[in-house]
């Protein structure tokens, strides 16, 4: 089956020979409170921490902490996407149903293409957890050659939700061609259906 072209506007440009492949993973913790310094941010290290126990490919994170504002949610995933060029986003908080919590917004903003499965399978895990995951309305999507995912703001939310969907993150990034990730295959295997 052949790849949906991608747009001229979120087309980046092709790697050059030699230039490095290392993937470059954002990270981005959504907090009024941790942007202020109110309080520490433990979602981001957090994610840094599944990242290096999970990953074997090189990838070198990209860290933001930010407050709760569409705009600059937007803005800081658009950044990520274009100008740091992350073949992956992950942010942790802002989902839920009060007035300042817009990540998913911010999200769909950003995105040319949604993939809902993400928000569903890990709400469907974490209910198996606590009662209130379905007031996460975390999703997911495609920018350009890059995956943005959203986590809830809880930090033990951010194991058990990339527990259930980073098998299937790897492929997704091959088909939007970006580097090729590996994982520890004793702690996470990755599916590819069809291997390179
Ligand atoms: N998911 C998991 N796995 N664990 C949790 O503790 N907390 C829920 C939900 N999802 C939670 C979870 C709660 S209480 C809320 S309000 C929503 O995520 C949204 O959280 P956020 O606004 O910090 O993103």
């Amino acid at each position: 089956m052949g790849r949906e072209p991608l747009e001229a506007s979120e087309a980046l440009q092709p790697l050059e020979a030699g230039q490095s492949i290392v993937a470059r993973i954002g990270v981005v913790t959504v907090s009024d409170r941790a942007s202020r310094g109110q309080y520490e941010d433990l979602g981001g290290p957090a994610i840094q921490e599944y990242l290096a126990e999970v990953l074997t490919s090189a990838y070198e994170p990209v860290a933001r902490v930010i407050p709760d504002d569409v705009e600059q949610v937007r803005r800081t995933l658009e950044e990520l996407c274009d100008e740091q060029a992350c073949c992956l986003v992950i942010t942790t908080g802002g989902t839920g149903p009060a007035p300042r919590d817009v990540t998913p917004e911010a999200t769909v903003a950003a995105c040319s293409k949604m993939l809902p499965g993400f928000g569903e399978l890990m709400r469907q895990v974490s209910l198996q957890k606590v009662p209130t995951a379905i007031l996460s309305r975390q999703t997911a999507g495609i920018r350009g050659r890059s995956l943005i995912i959203n986590l809830p703001g809880q930090p033990k939310a951010i194991r058990e939700c990339l527990d259930a969907v980073f098998p299937a993150v790897p492929y997704c990034i091959d088909l939007i061609e970006g580097p090729y990730l590996t994982t520890d295959e004793s702690r996470l295997v990755a599916f590819r259906p069809r291997k390179k």
